[in-house]
């Protein structure tokens, strides 16, 4: 058996607090998200939620650390110089991978703000391509694969899509992997299985057919800020995919406290082995194991 590599998950920290909002930048869907965070999710969303979580996986030394999106909430010009910030304080762009969440391509006018500031931490190892999604990254044993399931959509919607160029660079790049022996993770913020209207990812059934004919390990997305696994099917077997809660979030109504998942990943004989662990965040912001399973 190899040494276990151990990646880290965690999803959706939607950076508090949100900084005040110009007048001239409240217009349409971010007058309706701004609403609702300063009448709601200020009060679930919170900085030392989000700090506890982040030095309890700091303390388990993951040799990767990957954030599938929504680091900021209303994709505000102030709203990135904080999140920089806060990624830089997880860790350097060698040791951790981002993706772009629904939040943080809120509204047109900042839609590929996300990409800008964070390239550092989406920059795929191959020469600078014409499209940032998808990018593959190689860490140890695994292949980072990161789509943008991030497009600005209407009020009320929460919906995303990857759209038919960046799923037939996906298809390319995974047949073109098929003959290495790496443990394939895909980064997406969406689900591929949402029962909801309003947020699901809407190209999901050609996604899951990419996946199927080329398969890949692991599946991690967030949005949904709760705790999931489905199993989807693969090329040869079938693919876990798991959705984590949102980072800062205290429990409240269906939604759980703040987590993160780690994977610690081996290779026996010529198996992938790879093992969940889930870390909660509890009443005291104390954070702690709740839950081990294995996936592969
Ligand atoms: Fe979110």
């Amino acid at each position: 058996m190899t040494e276990p590599f151990t990646l880290a998950h965690l999803s959706d920290p939607h950076l508090p607090p949100l900084p005040t909002a110009r007048l001239r930048e409240l217009a349409g869907k971010r007058a309706l998200g701004y609403l609702n965070w300063t009448r709601n999710r200020h009060k679930y969303h919170r900085r030392e939620v989000l700090d506890a979580l982040v030095a309890d996986m700091q303390a388990q030394r993951p040799d990767h650390i990957a954030v599938t999106g929504d680091l900021v909430n209303l994709a505000l010009e102030a709203e990135f110089t904080p999140a920089q910030a806060w990624l830089e304080s997880v860790g350097t762009p060698q040791h951790v991978t981002v993706v772009p969440g629904n939040h943080d391509a809120y509204v047109r006018a900042t839609r590929h703000r996300f990409t800008g500031a964070f390239e550092p931490y989406l920059r795929g190892d191959a020469a600078a391509a014409d499209m940032p999604f998808p990018f593959v990254r190689r860490r140890g044993p695994l292949a980072l694969i990161g789509v943008s399931s991030a497009v600005p959509t209407l009020p009320l919607m929460a919906t995303g899509r990857l759209g038919r160029a960046q799923l037939d660079a996906l298809d390319h790049k995974l047949a073109q992997m098929s003959a290495e022996d790496a443990f394939r993770v895909l980064l997406v913020h969406h689900p591929l299985h949402s029962g909801s209207r309003m947020k699901r990812l809407t190209d999901s059934k050609a996604l899951r057919a990419v996946l199927k004919r080329r398969g890949v390990e692991l599946v991690l997305h967030g949005h949904d800020h709760v705790h999931s696994t489905v199993w989807l099917e693969g090329a040869d077997r079938q693919i876990p995919a798991v959705g984590v809660p949102s980072a800062s979030a205290l429990a409240h109504r269906h939604y759980p406290a703040a987590a993160y998942n780690l994977f610690s990943i081996t290779r026996e004989g010529n198996q992938w082995r790879c093992v969940q662990t889930v870390r909660a965040v509890d009443t005291d912001f104390r954070v702690k194991q709740i839950k081990q399973a294995t996936l592969l």
